[in-house]
């Protein structure tokens, strides 16, 4: 099992480049399963997450290779349209490929996906989404087994702005005839660039990062190259792990109305920020102070995946806050790690109230989830002494050598092997 190995205390110091968007390049890479001829994605993040995908694509018969930081995807091989289960077990964005599949096959059979265990997290407007485009679905023995033959444009209305529900309909939409509609759709910045990845290649999709987002349907995609956005979730990562350290970090690639809810919440309170073109600059030199409230929201509110890491922060932050998650029911299972810590923190079903306290203390915790292993490592790094993070499998989901990053900043971690 590998590890983090933190001795805390250390300011952090340097300039940073962030890597591509986990989020972004997932429904790219089910979005090549549309295409025909040659993809070359630039910058492609190396995440176990996206080449879990790529593997996925390749299932289906594309060739692919990553020559230095892009992947190729030679898409006119693919002709399956079945993925296995080992591969969607383990991550829940395999789920996108069914949009992709119905929408260049009109048939597919796609398992029950995976992912990270912070909740139920249902899949049914994603059904119910492709079922208002005409899709037939049967779910038997853990598959999905889907028939496309009759789909047609529509108007897709949805309950909620899921935005794994938005992109599935999109990538679903792009070759049907006529006008779709997806209504109440959600507004996330991988949402649009998802509809510039497809709109590159010959797809005609308005209005992403609208709530109603129109597509028009083409004959086909072709072939082409494509620089994805940078990691919003990765950039706030490490702008909170500066402010809870303390020190003078600039990120750049960092596209700023990304990260605003964010900004707005910690700007002025407990450190600067400050921004020129795609670099952003924090600098904090004291004790940060609490947040009244903070409700996680779909985009562009305050994001989900940013929880936990707002949650160390505010763990030795002077004074009480509250924080509301309203996304997943399970996500706060970091808590009672942080509470290893020495954080005093109140869970009360999606309510948590933290009591800043003046200091953590290293021990060894464990991460749960992608998220919450993210929060815990930025605790480890100010707590006082050793903290060990294990299961570390969780942050490699969606950070690339994470250490490698914090490292450079001057921060006193270890990536170990416990046998
Ligand atoms: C995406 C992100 C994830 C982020 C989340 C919310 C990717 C690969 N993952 O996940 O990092 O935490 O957005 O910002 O982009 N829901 C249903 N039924 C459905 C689909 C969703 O009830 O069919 C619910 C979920 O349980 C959750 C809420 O809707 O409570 C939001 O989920 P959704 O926006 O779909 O998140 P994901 O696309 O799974």
């Amino acid at each position: 099992m590998e590890s983090f190995f933190i001795c805390g205390g250390n300011k952090l110091e340097g300039e940073l480049s962030i890597q591509t968007s986990k989020n972004a390049v997932l429904p790219i890479l089910a979005g090549c399963i549309l295409c025909e001829g040659e993809i070359v994605i630039h910058k492609f993040p190396k995440y176990d997450d996206t080449l879990t995908m790529l593997k996925i694509v390749e299932e289906l018969g594309a060739k692919t290779y990553i020559h230095d930081d892009d992947v190729v995807i030679k898409c006119d091989s693919i002709q399956k349209s079945e993925i296995p289960s080992n591969l969607a077990s383990k991550i829940r964005s395999s789920i996108f490929s069914l949009g992709a599949i119905l929408s260049r096959f009109k048939k597919a059979k796609v398992p029950y996906p995976g992912g990270c265990a912070i909740g139920a997290r249902p899949i049914d407007l994603h059904i119910k989404g492709l079922e208002q485009l005409g899709a037939k679905i049967v779910d038997k023995h853990g598959f999905l087994y889907c028939d496309g033959s009759n789909m047609k444009s529509a108007v897709v209305s949805l309950d909620f702005p899921s935005v794994g529900a938005t992109e599935n309909i999109m990538l679903a939409s792009i070759f049907l005839t006529g006008k779709t509609k997806i209504i109440n759709c959600a507004k996330e910045p991988e949402i649009v660039d998802l509809a510039n990845f497809l709109n590159s290649l010959g797809a005609k999709i308005y209005n992403a990062g609208d709530s109603v987002i129109e597509i028009e349907g083409v004959q086909s995609l072709h072939g082409g190259e494509y620089t994805p956005i940078s990691d919003r979730i990765v950039t706030g990562t490490y702008m909170l792990a500066t402010v809870i350290c303390g020190g003078n970090v600039t990120l750049n690639n960092v596209c700023y109305d990304h990260i605003a809810s964010l900004v707005h919440k910690i700007k002025n309170n407990c450190c600067k920020v400050s921004i020129k073109g795609d670099k952003l600059t924090v600098i904090a030199n004291k004790r940060p102070k609490a947040i009244s409230k903070i409700e996680t929201q779909p985009y562009p509110g305050f994001p989900t995946d940013l929880q936990p890491q707002i949650m160390s922060m505010l763990s030795i932050a002077k004074g009480t806050s509250v924080i509301v998650e309203n996304l997943f029911e399970s996500r706060f299972k970091h808590v009672s790690m942080l509470k290893k810590l020495g954080a005093d923190i109140l869970v009360n079903d999606k309510t948590a109230i933290i009591k800043g306290v003046p200091m953590l203390y290293g021990a060894n915790v464990t991460c749960c989830d992608l998220r919450g292993g993210a929060g815990l490592v930025l605790a480890g790094l100010v707590a006082k002494g050793y903290t060990t993070v294990d299961d570390i499998h969780h942050i490699d989901r969606g950070y690339y050598r994470m250490e490698k990053d914090l490292q450079a900043l001057g921060a006193n971690i270890e990536r170990i092997t416990k046998v």
